[in-house]
């Protein structure tokens, strides 16, 4: 019955169990809302227990399933703790959603700061969080996956890694690498264990969030130069809506994308696609 073929949509991603890394933030945040709506047992880890509380109770308020827990990305030891407990209370591990990352302020160089006094620690937090906060979650989760033979990761990736964007060298050369690691895990887990365990990503374009909030809009609200110029190799003349990620991440999880693995999808509003010409 086609009623029957409806009800069972190939979309789906009801029943999953989804850790979301970074889901005390404004990407994680929208994903993990979007996840319980969508009937997934989310699991939220932040280094912020005081932002995991809010989102706990955000996404428990009308009946979703989550918990929240505190972990580092960058600590294997911490993310095996989580492993073990997400493991005890719901058996298994579907989604691994690796959102933590992102730039800092001193990683973003100003306008007239010269590469060569670029702070070096900087660049090393910025490469580490986004490149090491991608790798060790999909190390310890994705082992998980691998002895249950199935199993879906999702990293993001950024604009910044199909072509210069100016003044953020570290954020830059880690999304890359995080574009080439999804690929390189995707081959890794196909031929490995073949069609159980997917790995993808996504590559947002501009979205105002609290990391980029103060070099796209001035105090005033207006716009900046810097937004000017994104607006304007924006085919699409706007900047996203954070909700315009859920689909993209949902179908990827889902049976729909049951052939697709290694690709980083844009949800750019044409960014990527276009010259600006
Ligand atoms: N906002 C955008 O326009 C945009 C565009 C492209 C890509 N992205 C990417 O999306 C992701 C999320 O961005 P956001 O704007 O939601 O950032 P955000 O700062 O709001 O959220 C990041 C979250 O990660 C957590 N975190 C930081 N270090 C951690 C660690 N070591 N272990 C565990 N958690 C840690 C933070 O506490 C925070 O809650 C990042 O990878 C960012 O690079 C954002």
């Amino acid at each position: 019955m086609i009623k029957d073929k409806i009800m069972n949509g190939q979309f789906s991603i009801e029943g999953k169990v989804a850790i979301i890394t970074g889901a005390g933030g404004v990407l994680g945040g929208s994903i993990a809302k979007s996840f319980v709506e969508a009937g997934v047992k989310v699991v939220a880890l932040d280094i912020r227990q005081e932002q995991l509380d809010i989102r706990i109770k955000e996404l428990t308020a009308e009946g979703g399933e989550a918990i929240g827990i505190v972990g580092n990305v960058l600590d294997i030891d911490s993310l095996e703790e989580v492993s073990k407990q997400v493991v005890a209370k719901w058996g298994r591990i579907d989604i691994l959603l690796n959102i933590a990352g992102g730039n800092t302020p001193k990683g973003t160089l100003a306008p007239d700061q010269a590469f060569f006094d670029m702070p070096v620690a900087e660049w090393e937090k910025v490469t580490s969080l986004n490149m090491n906060g991608t790798v060790y979650p999909s190390m310890v989760f994705g082992k998980v996956m691998a002895e249950q033979k199935s199993g879906c990761i999702i990293n993001i990736s950024s604009m910044a890694a199909y072509s210069a964007i100016t003044r953020v060298p570290g954020y830059s050369a880690a999304k890359t690498a995080v574009s080439n690691f999804t690929q390189w895990l995707a081959s890794e887990m196909a031929l490995k264990y073949g069609d159980a365990v997917r790995v993808n990503a996504i590559a947002p374009g501009f979205f105002i969030g609290d990391q980029n909030r103060a070099v796209l809009i001035n105090p005033d609200g207006s716009l900046t130069d810097r937004s000017k110029k994104v607006l304007a190799k924006t085919p699409m003349g706007r900047f996203g809506d954070i909700t315009e990620l859920n689909g993209a991440v949902q179908f990827l999880c889902s049976k729909a994308a049951s052939f697709i693995t290694g690709v980083v999808l844009p949800v750019d509003g044409g960014f990527s696609s276009f010259s600006g010409v």
